[in-house]
């Protein structure tokens, strides 16, 4: 990989690399729409990602170039920079701006990234660029920022210059996964334990649904901010910061407060779900597979009745895979509103599953879905 991107930034840049950096991509096990809520999320990193190389130039302009997209962008240095459109070096931009807020003086940089992440598919395209830019950053101009400062600019890049009030899960699988590992992460006190993936003779398929979204346009932030009227109105009795500080038994009794029903649906997903992260943390330890892939389903069950992200593609998938006796268990992951499944699938099956698959979604979807078979990887790193 790295040696055919080196010849793409000599031919594109007449000059070599100076340093090049990778960041993964993510799927969230379990615990979905619960990072915003201060509860526990089990995120791991994928070995797909993005690619960074970078050299400096001295015509005082970043020079933003990719191998997957076409449009490239020449910015000139400022102390300051603005979101504009809708295009991908939007999210490096932001990092820059972010950085340069923090008293940092950049100078000329030629840049050239690939990733094979797909887009807009809940696998976290836009943190993997976004961590990956701000860890290469400061890993180039000794900034001497550490990986959760970084993790923390990431979201406030996604955050407040690309305007999606996203929680903190994403950038911090991408920043601190580990191959083989999963993340049991509390979102509220940022403290985390990586914990074994022994799936066993199981595995890990990704299904992406081909139906892409655009986050910001979707109704996450209104989810965001359903769970932010239903927290208002706990806290009208309760002292709590955040839904997830409450069992499903305490929210029972207080759950009379949230009088709107859409935003007692949403409220209860989040409590439940957080519970079943606790549950699903256990059961891996044990070594209980079958009780983790329970936890998913429930978790799907859940995000499809009483939050509503996920959509008919995603139920297709998990319908399917409910039914094909090698899975046991499977849910959307990430934010949904199509994008990517994930499934425990018996190893061995992995093409009669991607055959059988297919032809189901085929028919009641009318196009294809793709299924990738990803390990556990690393997190950001130079490269
Ligand atoms: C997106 C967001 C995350 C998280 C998930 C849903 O991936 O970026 O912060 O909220 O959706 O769990």
């Amino acid at each position: 990989m790295k040696e055919q991107l080196i010849e793409v930034f000599q031919s594109r840049y007449q000059q070599q690399p100076t340093a090049s950096y990778f960041a993964p991509g993510r799927v969230n096990l379990i615990g979905e729409h619960i990072d915003y809520n201060g509860g526990l999320v089990m995120p791991c990193a994928i070995t797909a990602g993005t690619w960074l190389l970078l050299a400096p130039n001295s015509d005082s302009v970043i020079r933003f170039k990719s191998v997957n997209f076409e449009e490239e962008a020449i910015i000139p240095i400022a102390k300051s920079y603005k979101k504009t459109g809708t295009e991908w070096y939007n999210y490096p931009l932001g990092v820059f701006h972010e950085l340069q807020q923090l008293d940092w003086n950049a100078t000329g940089l030629d840049l050239l990234f690939f990733g094979n992440i797909p887009i807009g598919a809940g696998l976290s395209s836009s943190a993997s660029i976004e961590v990956l830019t701000a860890f290469a950053l400061n890993d180039y101009f000794n900034l001497n920022h550490d990986k959760l400062e970084l993790v923390k600019l990431s979201k406030s890049v996604e955050n407040n210059f690309i305007g999606l009030n996203s929680g903190i899960m994403d950038q911090f699988a991408i920043a601190f996964g580990e191959a083989d590992k999963a993340l049991v992460l509390n979102c509220y006190t940022l403290k985390y334990k990586v914990v074994d993936c022994d799936l066993g003779d199981y595995q890990l398929a990704i299904i992406n649904t081909n139906k892409t979204r655009k986050l910001e346009e979707s109704k996450y932030n209104e989810r965001f901010a359903q769970c932010g009227t239903a927290l208002a109105a706990l806290q009208q009795e309760i002292n709590i910061h955040n839904l997830c500080e409450l069992t499903a038994e305490k929210f029972a009794l207080h759950s009379h407060l949230i009088t709107d029903e859409t935003i007692l649906k949403r409220a209860t997903h989040v409590v439940k779900e957080n519970d079943r992260v606790h549950l699903a943390a256990k059961a891996l330890n044990m070594g209980e597979l079958e009780e983790f892939g329970r936890l998913m389903y429930a978790s799907h069950q859940s995000l499809k009745e009483l939050y509503e992200v996920s959509g008919k593609e995603l139920d297709t998938v998990v319908d399917f895979c409910s039914g094909y006796e090698q899975v046991i268990g499977a849910r959307m992951t990430g934010a949904g509103f199509g994008g990517c499944a994930i499934a425990l699938l018996k190893k061995g099956y992995e093409e009669d599953f991607a055959k059988q698959l297919t032809d189901y979604y085929v028919t009641e979807v009318g196009y294809p879905a793709v299924i990738y078979i990803h390990q556990i990887g690393d997190g950001v790193k130079a490269v």
